[in-house]
């Protein structure tokens, strides 16, 4: 496969290669003319985020001759003010770095925690019931966000800018404002009604009118603004001390929260090990602990990694069906072992071990499902030695960022504190409010999840890394809530086992199953008569307008950047140098 000469000479041109060697006289990148689903091109930087202005504010440090750190934290400030349906500074997520010097990957985790004055029955009405509204709309619904000390300790500790260069461009988007794209619209139009329901979201968001801007008008968040400046000007004490803090602690009090001014400040990101695993030829490098998404990915893996999968071929029903019993086995075991490593130990080896993993396989019928009632967690005692959003970025030196994060629900909690035009998150339903029943993703989590002060809920964020002969491949991961993990998983095997261009890996139709309910979700362009055999086997099939994942990723093949940013939603975009 060739591109044509004249745009191989263009790309050449273009392309002062450092970091990344290009293999001599290969002509170029590998991909034809007809491939459909063409992935942006580059070989200097590359940003594949969720909406266009943030990734270019990535891109601009990468041509300051940043790194993919600097490029990362000034996305993921941007993100705050452009997409504020997940991104965020009153949030929490993970960071998965490659660092090109030192051939190591570091994970950062600066997920949001349970306030001090947490308790594991604070969402049970007094008749043992969840309350929802508490759960996922009230001040409670929040942990202490972790992003601002995430961001920070990123760049301090593997960026090579400053904190006041890479959070500038957030800052002008908020006091200049933006014109409003067709996404912020439609995301505004769809939440309209809950947003309304808070003064100061309406105020925010809506103008105080109870509806969406207009697409092109001139959106300002000077009180976002303010927020950043002080971050900018003081660090971590600019958010989780002063000012800041005492608003989010005003507002807490206001709403009958816990969080306090001590819980802010006390709050810190820290590094942990990276869940490694394989599939075939391929080194996989993803999310531990407290995500879910790392171990579970492997499982699926792992689970599928014997069968013949290419030659069932992709989205048959054969492969269809091995896919969903793996699924249910991955998210059975999720919903009994997985929690905050901190507080509950994780069998994360033995749940990924080959040995547990055969015998699990051992549990998948040829041509028929098995009802998830059947399908209980593993015994690893013998082993054991829904909103949120992503982006991928590489640098001309080698390395690469992989990052989620989130406010949970979009737009989080739907409340934005008064003065610092930011909206708190609601990850507090990320923990099981009653173990042993439904959050808000229908995940059913038990009790190494249950709500407990200075905790981190669990999480399916999984930011992923894919190394092929010990060099990064492809970085990768997506929004979606109990939904990421399945998305995550089917990109994965559409690159490795069925050897797709990374358009094509992103763009097919994906199914999703976690274990309960007993239901797997099919996205349109799965084929009526797949699923007929699929129903005909004993699938309960789910067939579904709503899509699963947003998949932001970037591929490294002989020093070329492929870059894909998921067509499932409106605004996402690939930026390149
Ligand atoms: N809030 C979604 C997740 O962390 O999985």
């Amino acid at each position: 496969m060739r591109l044509s000469r004249f745009f191989l000479a263009f790309l050449l041109a273009i392309s002062p290669l450092q970091g990344w060697s290009q293999g001599e006289g290969q002509g170029g990148p590998l991909i034809d003319y007809g491939t459909r689903f063409l992935p942006a091109i580059a070989s200097r930087g590359m940003v594949s985020g969720p909406e266009k202005l943030a990734s270019e504010a990535g891109l601009d440090m990468l041509k300051k001759g940043g790194n993919a750190v600097d490029a990362a934290v000034a996305t993921g400030f941007a993100l705050a003010v452009t997409l504020p349906r997940a991104g965020n500074i009153a949030g929490g997520g993970f960071m998965l770095v490659h660092l090109a010097d030192s051939d190591e990957q570091v994970f950062i985790d600066y997920r949001e925690m349970a306030p001090a004055g947490a308790s594991r029955d604070m969402f049970l009405n007094e008749d043992g019931t969840v309350d929802k509204r508490k759960a996922y709309n009230s001040v409670s619904a929040a942990g202490i966000p972790g992003t601002v000390a995430g961001l920070i300790h990123a760049l301090e500790k593997y960026g090579t800018l400053d904190l006041k260069t890479v959070i500038q461009p957030a800052i002008d988007l908020a006091e200049k404002g933006f014109e409003v794209p067709a996404a912020l619209h439609l995301n505004l139009r769809s939440a309209a009604k809950r947003l309304s329901r808070n003064d100061e979201a309406n105020r925010v968001y809506l103008g105080g009118t109870g509806t969406a801007p207009e697409m092109g008008i001139l959106f300002k968040q000077p009180d976002l603004a303010a927020t950043l400046k002080r971050v900018r000007d003081k660090g971590f004490d600019g958010f989780y001390k002063g000012k800041t803090a005492e608003l989010i602690a005003a507002e807490m009090r206001r709403g009958g929260g816990v969080m306090n001014t001590e819980d802010l400040a006390s709050y810190r990101a820290i590094e942990r090990q990276p869940v490694r695993s394989s599939f075939r030829d391929y080194d996989i490098v993803s999310a531990p602990p407290p995500s879910s998404g790392g171990v579970h990915v492997s499982q699926i893996l792992k689970l599928l990694e014997p069968f013949p999968i290419e030659e069932m071929g992709h989205n048959s029903a054969a492969y269809l069906h091995l896919l969903i019993e793996s699924m249910k086995l991955a998210y059975a075991d999720r919903s009994e072992y997985l929690g905050d490593p901190d507080r509950t130990e994780i069998p994360v080896k033995a749940l990924t071990s080959e040995s547990y993993l055969d015998g699990r396989r051992a549990l998948i019928k040829d041509d028929v499902a098995t009802p998830s009632e059947v399908i209980k967690p593993g015994n690893v005692d013998d082993h054991e030695s829904t909103e949120t959003t992503h982006f991928s970025i590489v640098d001309q030196f080698g390395n690469v960022v992989t990052n989620t994060y989130t406010i949970n629900f979009s737009f989080g909690s739907g409340i934005v504190v008064p003065g610092t035009g930011m909206l708190l998150n609601n990850e507090m339903d990320d923990f099981a409010a009653k173990p042993g029943f439904p959050n808000g993703y229908g995940l059913v989590q038990g009790e190494a999840n249950a709500v407990a002060a200075g905790s981190r809920p669990l999480s399916s964020m999984t930011p992923t890394l894919v190394f092929k002969d010990g060099k990064p491949w492809v970085a990768t991961g997506s929004p979606g809530g109990s939904r990421i993990i399945t998305a995550v998983a089917q990109t994965l095997l559409n690159l490795m086992a069925f050897d797709m261009t990374l358009g094509m890996a992103t763009s097919s139709p994906r199914i999703h199953h976690q274990w309960m309910p007993d239901m797997a979700m099919v996205e349109p362009g799965i084929s009526a008569d797949t699923v007929n055999i699929l129903e005909a086997s004993k699938h309960k099939i789910l067939r579904s307008d709503s899509t699963i994942g947003r998949v932001n990723s970037v591929q490294i093949e002989d020093g070329w950047f492929y870059g894909y940013a998921d067509p499932r939603r409106p605004g996402g975009h690939v930026a390149t140098w």
